[in-house]
């Protein structure tokens, strides 16, 4: 199976596909590119009997630390047929497992696909946060819906209107990660349970993933519509045009002056 872009690697094993996130520079930051080569990578393996599990993660110590800044201040767009959306769709649909092996910080969308992931192993060392409000932005990918449903109210409202870091025994502990292990056993994991459920009915698998996302599955689409009609029309606000540009200037964002 090809990538259609170099910073997304990918490769089959086993009945295994594994996806790495492989632009260690930008700390794995995503680019529309990046989005655009996973969802056509999940896509083609929808149908593909030689894959019945993904793998997810990331190269040199980095989950991802999310959207790429640079690409949002240059407007790119979170528009429904936008590369962002075509990911976040592709994995939202996806009807096989995914297992996420978090090898490192996991910041933005690096926590929210957590949320649509099966399984995930996550390294000692790993970082997590949803810095949205902190941006200028609002929350992503489900997580206003989704999160307080895993985590309760109030922890919801901790992440997400506080853009707290925590770590990946709290992400356990919230019901985010399975299991938090040493740093390079996240893979390790990762590998042995795709490959516990490679070996498995495929069919009693993929319904048994069905069943257990069936509640919450035609609402959690309509939530993140409505959330990526939201986050775009934050994507121009002046809030997040200083919070973008005071990340690139290593400075703290200043909020003073906004109603
Ligand atoms: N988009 C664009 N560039 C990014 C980026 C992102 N999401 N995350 C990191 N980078 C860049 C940094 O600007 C820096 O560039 P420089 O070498 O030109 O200075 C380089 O990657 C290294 O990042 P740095 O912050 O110095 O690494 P770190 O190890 O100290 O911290 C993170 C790593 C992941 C914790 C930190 O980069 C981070 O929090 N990034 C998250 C950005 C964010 O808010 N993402 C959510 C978007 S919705």
């Amino acid at each position: 199976m090809q990538s259609a872009c170099a910073e997304i690697q990918a490769q089959v094993n086993e009945r295994i596909l594994e996806i790495t996130i492989n632009r260690p520079e930008r700390k794995n930051a995503l680019t529309m590119a990046m989005y655009t080569a996973m969802a056509e990578l999940l896509n083609s393996a929808v149908n593909n009997s030689e894959i019945r599990v993904v793998i997810l993660t990331g190269a040199e110590g980095i989950f991802t630390s999310g959207n790429d800044l640079t690409d949002f201040l240059g407007g790119s767009a979170e528009g429904e047929e936008s590369p962002v959306f075509q990911f976040m769709s592709a994995l939202y649909n996806f009807p096989k497992p995914v297992v996420a092996a978090v090898n490192g910080p996991a910041v933005g969308i690096g926590t929210t696909m957590l949320l649509h992931c099966d399984l995930s192993f996550a390294g000692h060392d790993a970082l997590f946060q949803m810095p949205f409000v902190n941006l200028g932005l609002c929350p992503e990918y489900g997580s206003s819906y989704l999160l307080p449903r895993i985590a309760g109210h109030a922890k919801a409202s901790e992440l997400l209107l506080l853009g707290k870091k925590f770590s990946a025994q709290e992400a356990v502990e919230i019901g985010i990660c399975n299991a938090a292990v040493e740093p390079e056993q996240a893979i390790v994991r990762a590998r042995e349970v795709a490959a516990e459920l490679a070996a498995k009915a495929p069919a009693a698998v993929r319904l048994s993933k069905q069943l257990l996302r069936r509640a919450t599955q035609e609402k959690g689409l309509e939530i993140i519509q409505e959330e990526g009609r939201h986050f775009q029309d934050r994507l121009t606000s002046e809030e997040f045009k200083e919070a973008a540009t005071a990340f690139m200037e290593k400075r703290p964002a200043d909020f003073s002056k906004f109603d």
